[in-house]
């Protein structure tokens, strides 16, 4: 039976369903999500084996989607929002985010232009501006959102090449040779995001150079300035520095005073990716974390990684927001308004035209948590990872990779007797699909200085004590069982 297309009819029909699905997001968000096991079990192929080969002919019920739902898609679901998700880094989907998230689809705007939404243009620049005070960060920072952090540190890149005044907007960079190289720095434990930049705006592979780290996992500074003036004397032209504030692999804190001193000597950019440690700068304590980022030409953090947002939300901010205006702006005529140069048109800073309203989302948390909420839960996590270390460090058999500044730890398990590296980082690669396979725990590893290393990170706002009991467990069965092999 088709869906009556009657406006009427059709609206009832979401407004039961609307409330049948708000009370099984409630019921998943308050637990029931533990009854899914963490990191899907569905073989390659499984999910779209199961769907039709093209479209409906005639409407289907909403009822019976909703089945499928059930059916098909969910069992195909990783639970990202699952209290034992603690892999790469864990985030969590928080109900008054859910609800903001919600709301900006039935608002359904386009907010390209201050006048397709001013309520879009100026929560968004209002939250950024809280987000700014809470982080310490400097009052001449603007601040807007991307989805991610990768496109944020893209469109800061492409932000450096047009502050170095080479032309690029008018005149591209193929066929120039009067273009020197351009060479982007940061240290080998970036994220990949900033190579992937390198190669979408032009300076090629060969444009990003890594400099590598100190026993800490930070950037080694003088290493830096060494590339640097290679670089020069190669006749290279050297545009930007990226600072990582909570690598990937060991949440690092590069030396951003240092780093930031060194641009300024040598005129380059500074920009700061933060985009997942940034969120624990909102505890006063944490400070620490973003000292130098007061100089920083660009700043990224992510509300979507640690700040409860659900993705996406990556908060971009600069100082120079004419710059990337200069490298962005382009309004044909259909675009015109009477306000330009008196109103914000966030299309103009960056490439996409169309925005959703992302701000609400992030207005509803921080709302709704508050600046003290958030805080708290912030320190929750890290308390948890900070006893989860400790209890690495005494267990003989565990060994601790990496510092733990924030809320992730880096170990590896050392099989008794073994001293050939990649036996032991197969055991560990071992150790890791034994846990995974519980669906109850889902970890990641990251390949450190000693080999390959086993990632606990916490970040899930349901995360508990029991769920870091649950863990230590499984690595210990999983260690009893691979030992006995
Ligand atoms: C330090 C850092 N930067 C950037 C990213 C990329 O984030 P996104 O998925 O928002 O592009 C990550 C991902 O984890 C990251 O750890």
């Amino acid at each position: 039976m088709g869906l009556n297309l009657t406006k009427r009819h059709d609206l009832e029909d979401f407004r039961e369903q609307a409330h049948q699905m708000v009370d099984w997001m409630a019921d998943y968000l308050e637990g029931g999500v533990r009854d899914h096991p963490v990191l899907s079990r569905v073989k390659p192929g499984a999910v779209s084996g199961a769907l039709p080969k093209s479209m409906p002919e005639s409407p289907e019920e909403l009822e019976r989607v909703w089945q499928d739902f059930q059916d098909i898609i969910l069992p195909g679901v990783t639970h990202w929002n699952h209290p034992g998700f603690m892999a790469y880094f864990s985030i969590t989907a928080s109900g008054p985010g859910v609800l903001g998230e919600m709301l900006s689809a039935a608002l359904n705007v386009n907010g390209m232009l201050w006048r397709t939404c001013p309520a879009a243009t100026e929560l968004e620049l209002v939250v950024l501006d809280w987000l700014r005070r809470g982080l310490n960060l400097p009052q001449e920072f603007f601040g807007f959102l991307c989805d991610t952090a990768s496109i944020s540190s893209l469109l800061a890149l492409a932000a450096a090449r047009e502050a170095a005044g080479l032309d690029v907007r008018e005149r591209g960079l193929a066929g120039r040779d009067d273009l020197p190289p351009l060479r982007v720095y940061a240290s080998d434990q970036a994220h990949s995001s900033i190579a992937k930049a390198c190669l979408t705006l032009g300076f090629g592979l060969q444009g990003f150079r890594a400099i590598p780290h100190d026993k800490d996992y930070r950037m080694d500074v003088c290493a830096l300035r060494a590339a640097i003036n290679e670089d020069r004397k190669a006749g290279c032209r050297p545009l930007a520095v990226v600072a990582t504030v909570g690598t990937t692999s060991t949440t690092s804190v590069d030396p951003v005073a240092e780093i930031s001193a060194l641009c300024a000597d040598e005129g380059l950019w500074l920009h700061v990716d933060a985009a997942y440690a940034g969120s624990a700068a909102l505890c006063p304590e944490y400070h620490w974390c973003l000292e130098g980022c007061e100089n920083a030409d660009s700043f990224v953090f992510n509300p979507h990684k640690w700040l409860f947002v659900p993705i996406d939300a990556s908060a971009l901010y600069t100082r120079h927001p004419d710059t990337f205006k200069r490298a962005f702006s382009l309004v044909p005529e259909y675009l015109t308004t009477p306000m330009a140069g008196q109103v914000v048109d966030l299309m103009d800073y960056g490439v996409q035209l169309g925005r959703r309203f992302r701000g609400l989302k992030v207005w509803w948390v921080l709302r709704t948590f508050g600046l003290s909420g958030l805080q708290a839960h912030l320190r929750r996590h890290i308390a948890l990872a900070q006893e989860f270390a400790t209890w690495v460090d005494d267990v003989e058999w565990l060994e601790r990779t990496a510092p733990a500044p924030f809320s992730v730890v880096c170990f590896r398990a050392l099989p008794s007797g073994e001293t050939d590296s990649e036996a032991i980082d197969s055991f560990n690669m071992k150790l890791m699909e034994q846990v995974n396979a519980s669906g109850e725990i889902f970890l990641s590893h990251t390949r450190l200085d000693s080999g390959i290393s086993l990632r606990v990170a916490i970040g899930n706002l349901g995360t508990e004590e029991q769920d870091l009991d649950l863990c230590k467990k499984l690595i210990m069965e999983g260690m009893a069982c691979l030992s006995n092999l």
